[in-house]
């Protein structure tokens, strides 16, 4: 068991740089099972998800380099085994085999995926568009067993813009027969990202990003090439902490036109942020005005932020609203955040955020990867010491988060139990 000590209060000054997103690895990392061809993903974060993802496609017998950032991936030698529970169970994005493996092998076998516990997260979607494409779908022992004899592009509308479930269809798609288009898809940047990787391998994908994507299934895929973009989230988790506690604190490695809500509600309440190319400084604000937030898909305020922001919104002056619309069960972090001497009363999925409340550190949980962002903005504001327990969370989408920090001022360290 992991745990993060927090000695609060202490200013942020000089620059951090911002790694490759997350959500946006964790689909290519898998997506590379659709060829045999050499892969290269550059910009690579170096958090634990990235890890499990590595560890299950050696298993399978991909060949993988992992330096400077830089993947390199050869699955020529791969098996299509099962993926068994001990790794699909460790993260969400496992579920990406199933559009990958079925695409390039018309098999998958796959336990369930695992994740952040923020809802009931089904993903009646994916399986749903998988059977109209022809694949026959056993669950045997909370394995999913598929087959498609034929693998037919489809017609397929959502009934929400859901991206794993976007991102598994093309995987499906690119190598399926015929045309495949999907109405109603997500258009996060990291929809776009896996794209153009996939394009690069010589598949026809046209309007990613974009709410109808077209796809013409080809019959083989080559080498392929892709640079992971920038993490939206880690990036709006550092501007609102610089936003608390910066002094002259410069984010890097940055794309504006993805953190333009977060941009827009710190403005809104009173944060001066200077833009740059490809960076944001930020101070802290002498005075902050309260900000509604509602979370929403792309390129509505994020869900992954809603909870570090809602640690923001106890520091400002007044009364604050934060809706979260995409998941049922992201409001487990507020029993935690009163307890460090917060003022919010949460009702089913909105948040009435009185402010401001200093907060004193205290023991406290990370109860989930957002979560636990929102502990760690909440006890690097604090005053005293704050512990995190449960850490692990945070670790699976921050990369070298403790360094990070300590570089620009923090005073946290990890402690390994
Ligand atoms: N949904 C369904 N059926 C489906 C798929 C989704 O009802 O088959 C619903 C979900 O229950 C949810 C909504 O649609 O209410 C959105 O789900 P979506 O499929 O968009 O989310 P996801 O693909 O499971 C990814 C990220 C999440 C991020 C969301 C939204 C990965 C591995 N996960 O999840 O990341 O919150 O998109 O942007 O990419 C995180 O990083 O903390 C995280 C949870």
């Amino acid at each position: 068991m992991k745990k993060l000590i927090i000695e609060g209060g202490h200013k942020l000054s000089g620059n951090v740089r911002i790694g490759g997103a997350k959500n946006s690895v964790v689909a290519l990392i898998p997506a590379t099972m659709l060829t045999k061809g050499k892969c290269v993903i550059e910009n690579v974060p170096d958090i634990s998800d990235v890890k499990i993802l590595i560890e299950t496609m050696q298993k399978l017998g991909s060949i993988i380099t992992f330096e400077d950032e830089v993947l390199t991936i050869d699955n020529r030698n791969v098996e299509n085994k099962k993926i068994s529970e001990e790794y699909a169970s460790q993260l969400r994005a496992s579920y990406y085999f199933m559009g990958a493996l079925l695409g390039h092998y018309r098999h998958a076998e796959i336990a369930s995926p695992g994740g952040c516990v923020i809802g009931s997260r089904p993903i009646d979607f994916h399986l749903d568009a998988f059977k109209k494409m022809g694949t026959k779908i056993e669950i045997k022992d909370g394995t999913y067993i598929m087959d498609a004899k034929k693998l037919k592009g489809i017609d397929i509308f959502f009934n929400f813009p859901s991206c794993g479930a976007t991102i598994n269809v093309m995987l499906a798609a690119v190598l399926a027969d015929g045309r495949t288009r999907i109405m109603n898809a997500a258009r996060e940047p990291e929809i776009v990202n896996v794209a153009n990787f996939l394009i690069s391998m010589g598949a026809r994908v046209y309007g990613a990003g974009t709410s109808t994507i077209t796809i013409e299934g080809v019959r083989t895929l080559g080498d392929g090439h892709v640079e992971v973009i920038p993490d939206r989230i880690e990036a709006g988790t550092y501007l609102i902490l610089g936003s608390l506690l910066g002094d002259n604190f410069t984010i890097n490695d940055i794309v504006e036109d993805h953190l333009q809500a977060i941009i827009m509600k710190l403005k809104e309440s009173g944060v001066n942020l200077k833009i740059d190319e490809n960076s944001i400084t930020v101070n802290r604000a002498r005075k902050l005005k309260p900000v509604n937030i509602k979370t929403t898909v792309y390129p509505g305020f994020p869900t992954d932020l809603g909870q570090p922001m809602s640690t923001f919104l106890t520091q400002c002056q007044g009364e604050s609203l934060f809706e979260e619309t995409i998941y049922e069960n992201r409001m487990r972090h507020i029993p935690h955040l009163n307890n460090m001497g917060a003022d919010i009363k949460a009702f089913d999925n909105t948040a009435i955020i009185r402010g401001m409340t200093p907060l004193k550190g205290r023991k406290v949980k990370a109860t989930d990867l957002r979560a636990g962002a929102s502990m760690l903005v909440a006890g690097l504001i604090a005053e005293g010491t704050t512990t995190i327990y449960n850490i692990e969370h945070l670790l699976r989408g921050y990369e070298r988060i403790v360094t990070k920090l300590n570089n620009v001022g923090a005073k946290i360290s990890l402690i390994d139990e």
